[in-house]
């Protein structure tokens, strides 16, 4: 196989178990709280069906190539993000530098995973607040009021925040077979059965038919550069693409699995559970008459009214915010993983000890979001719309324009569908993206802090809303 010239680094030794266990360890990272804490408010502050398509539009023509340009680059490099990178590009005569696309990725996942563990640390508060029976009768109001004191319970969220990184730690700290890939083929085939009792549920007693019409009857006159913008970090923040992760990933696999199989297993699970947890969340919204534009609390205020208002209703809670909490889990030492990976190979640290000194600087930083509150919706924005699409750019660039044609053939296996993908990523994907986040970026700039733009800028992206 494919040596390292630099000499110090190797391929990785460790791979996963079985396919079936990579495929629900690639599942588990990609589904998480972007399908059902995230997609449902993007999508309703957004006006719905519309954002919907573009986001559909998003995952097929950008997610899907770049998920497969991740596994192939981390398969072929047998290292992780950053040092895979940098190998393929030096065996193709290219600068190191171009390590730099791995570093946008750990960057943006190391932010992600600090907000990520404190959102799931209000998950385990509502699970335990089920197992309490706190939800029987509770009104919106209530239930609004309920999260707000839940989330500035300082106290009590820092100990369970403290408890979820533990926790990740031990499992990331055993390694990518009896870790990582032990925990997702445990918890997520649990989580789809669960998930399907709960839809069940949602459409037999909230409002369908509001449902139905918000979130398949798009509304094209609400849509300009933002809704594109959210669209994108969207796909690529819910597929865990533009991360590098699945380099990371990649590299763990063996040469028998079929990367564009996985890639479509992949993106259509983890699609499908958006829609499904739409499905589930909204009837619920409508039913309780709450804003769907409610942001990033709606899931947190919308579902105790629901399983409040029937007998039984906390055990249904108590096992939908449990299949939250589970999906979550294998998302965060997905998270985790990037940079233990890293540590491990580059500065030789135990796995175990890495682990450990991840949680406890994420809790460091998790106890800042804690006590200033504000900070974690504007680095969900950052790191989700503008880095992760960042990130996907510059692998689409990386792939595309500096590794030779055919450097991934390999890997992709199939030629025309390798013509096809490599299309994707040498012009679709850099022109598409590019220009998303440009004028993304102008127009988020311009709504949400009133900045002027001149005014042939203005004709494009559409007048000031804020003024
Ligand atoms: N895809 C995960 C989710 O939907 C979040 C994530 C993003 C995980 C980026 C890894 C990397 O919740």
């Amino acid at each position: 196989m494919v040596g390292n010239p630099s000499g110090d680094i190797s391929r990785k030794s460790d791979t996963w178990g079985s396919r079936f266990g990579f495929i629900m360890a690639a599942v588990g990272s990609s589904v998480g709280l972007g399908n059902f804490w995230r997609f449902p408010y993007t999508a309703g502050e957004n006006g719905g069906g519309a954002f919907i398509l573009i986001y559909l539009l998003c995952v097929v023509a950008i997610g899907l190539p770049v998920l497969m340009g991740e596994y192939a680059l981390g398969r072929k490099a047998g290292m992780s993000s950053v040092e895979g990178i940098q190998s393929l590009a030096r065996n193709a005569g290219k600068s190191e530098n171009w390590g730099i696309i791995g570093w946008v990725g750990v960057f943006a996942s190391t932010f992600i995973v600090s907000f990520y563990m404190v959102i799931s640390a209000w998950i385990l508060a509502f699970v335990l607040q089920a197992i309490g029976g706190n939800f029987a009768g509770i009104t919106p109001e209530q239930s609004g009021q309920n999260f707000g004191e839940t989330i500035s319970n300082r106290g009590n969220i820092m100990g369970l925040l403290l408890v979820f990184l533990i926790a990740n730690a031990v499992i990331v700290g055993r390694g990518v077979k009896g870790g990582i890939e032990k925990a997702a083929t445990i918890l997520m085939p649990a989580f789809f059965i669960m998930l399907l009792g709960v839809v069940a549920f949602a459409v037999t007693t909230g409002d369908l038919k509001q449902t139905v019409s918000f979130l398949l009857s798009p509304d094209w006159s609400a849509v300009n550069f933002s809704t594109f913008l959210a669209a994108l970090g969207q796909a690529c923040f819910s597929l865990s693409v533009g991360s590098v992760l699945m380099v990371t990933y990649g590299s763990y696999l063996s040469r028998d699995t079929n990367i564009p199989r996985s890639s479509f297993i992949v993106a259509g699970a983890d699609t499908m559970v958006a829609i499904i947890a739409g499905f589930a969340i909204f009837p619920i919204v409508f039913q309780a008459g709450l804003d769907p534009a409610g942001g990033p609390g709606l899931f947190f205020v919308s579902l105790p009214v629901a399983f409040g208002s029937i007998p039984g209703g906390n055990i249904i809670a108590m096992v939908f915010f449990s299949l939250a909490l589970f999906a979550a889990f294998t998302s965060s030492i997905s998270l985790y993983e990037v940079s233990v990976s890293w540590l491990e190979e580059r500065h030789g640290v135990h796995r175990m000890g890495a682990s450990m000194g991840m949680a406890f600087i994420l809790f460091v930083v998790g106890v800042a979001y804690i006590y200033s509150g504000d900070y974690l919706d504007f680095v969900d924005f950052l790191t989700g719309n503008i880095l992760l699409p960042l990130g996907a750019l510059f692998i689409a660039i990386f792939i595309g324009w500096v590794l030779p044609k055919l450097d991934m053939l390999e890997e992709i296996e199939d030629q025309k569908l390798h013509a096809v993908w490599y299309t994707a990523l040498r012009w679709f994907v850099p022109v598409f993206v590019g220009i998303i986040l440009f004028f993304g970026i102008f127009d988020g700039l311009q709504d949400t802090f009133g900045v002027q733009m001149p005014a042939f800028m203005e004709s494009l992206i559409g007048s000031n809303k804020s003024v």
